[in-house]
């Protein structure tokens, strides 16, 4: 049977009959999936591929750190890093609606990869960490009809004017195996078990608009979530586990004072692909104490909800 070692050297060896002596644009998006391509992607053509981390201003807290620590220190692959977050928070000002949302951010990814390319003197191939779900969940939805329900920001081909090709040695795999290729890569296990993360980023946990007061308050509450899941020895038994900042406001009493506050929802669900997934049950005492934890801790938020909706009928993310 089809081992891992064996996977990895044949990619390798298309990678390297696809790309010849051409040069590779690989963008990072801060999660597992990029993180492997471009690993392999290296491993097949060295130098002849830029890696490029587009910091949008939508990561979780410390997120843009760990990828580039990751890069630069452990394997010394060249990482460039472009803070774009005013780029991106400017052109989702006033955007509420999810498909305007993502195809801004689709978009603005290419515009930048565009961009390096040409500082690099052209790059003739971009590389994407497009895994199976995503190519088939932008298309159609699991024996429903053939409707887009959200349209990832990796998806969907490049405008015909860039005159560039994909690389994207991942699109057979679905995410337990693409862990299992980073492993076989060397990467840590911290690396590889950690949960999915979209490359809209919060932009699509923060229905309505997204502005960087709310990017900031969203960041904090998701840091004590993911703080007290891993706390209480739950990360792995979790796919992804996440919150939501509501546009919605509710009214709350703290000390002697009155307050008039965001609502946040709380998000983890089970799953092997992330095609269908099941709420998760937290443990007695957990929900009640991460609440109280965030309305005391974040300014801003004065009520917390559970979201106990399955795919299908609902999505994992809220957008
Ligand atoms: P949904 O919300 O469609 O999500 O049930 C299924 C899985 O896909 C992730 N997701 C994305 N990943 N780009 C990504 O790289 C995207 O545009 C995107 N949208 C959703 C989501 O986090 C979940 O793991």
């Amino acid at each position: 049977d089809w081992t891992m070692a064996e996977f990895r050297a044949a990619k390798i060896a298309e990678i390297r009959a696809q790309v010849g002596k051409g040069r590779v644009i690989c963008g990072l998006s801060g999660g597992v999936d990029s993180a492997v391509a471009a690993v392999l992607i290296h491993e097949a053509i060295g130098d002849q591929l830029t890696c490029v981390f587009v910091d949008h201003g939508l990561m979780r807290s410390g997120e843009a750190e760990q990828v580039v620590s990751l890069f630069r220190n452990h394997y010394n692959i060249p990482l460039v890093h472009v803070d774009a977050e005013a780029t991106f928070l400017e052109g989702l000002a006033g955007v509420t609606d999810p498909e305007a949302k993502r195809k801004f951010i689709g978009a603005a990814f290419i515009d930048i990869f565009e961009a390096e390319a040409k500082k690099v003197g052209g790059a003739d191939f971009l590389a994407q960490g497009t895994l199976y779900p995503d190519v088939i969940e932008s298309v159609s939805f699991t024996g429903g009809p053939s409707v887009t329900i959200k349209s990832h920001h990796n998806v969907g081909g490049l405008p015909a004017r860039m005159n560039m090709q994909l690389v994207e040695p991942l699109r057979e795999l679905f995410k337990d195996e693409v862990r299992a290729l980073g492993r076989e890569l060397g990467l840590t296990e911290a690396f590889v078990g950690r949960h999915p993360f979209p490359g809209p980023g919060l932009a699509i946990r923060i229905p309505g608009e997204v502005t960087k007061e709310r990017c900031d308050i969203l960041r904090k509450a998701d840091a004590i979530y993911l703080e007290e899941i891993r706390a209480a020895g739950l990360y792995d038994t979790i796919w992804q586990a996440f919150a939501v900042l509501l546009p919605v406001r509710s009214v709350g009493v703290m000390g002697d004072g009155r307050t008039y506050d965001n609502v946040l929802a709380l998000r983890a669900v089970t799953s092997t692909d992330g095609m269908t997934a099941e709420a998760f049950q937290f443990p007695g005492d957990f929900l009640p104490r991460v609440a109280t934890r965030i309305v005391n801790e974040v300014k801003g938020i004065n009520r917390v909800t559970y979201d106990y909706t399955s795919k299908p009928p609902g999505t994992i993310e809220w957008e």
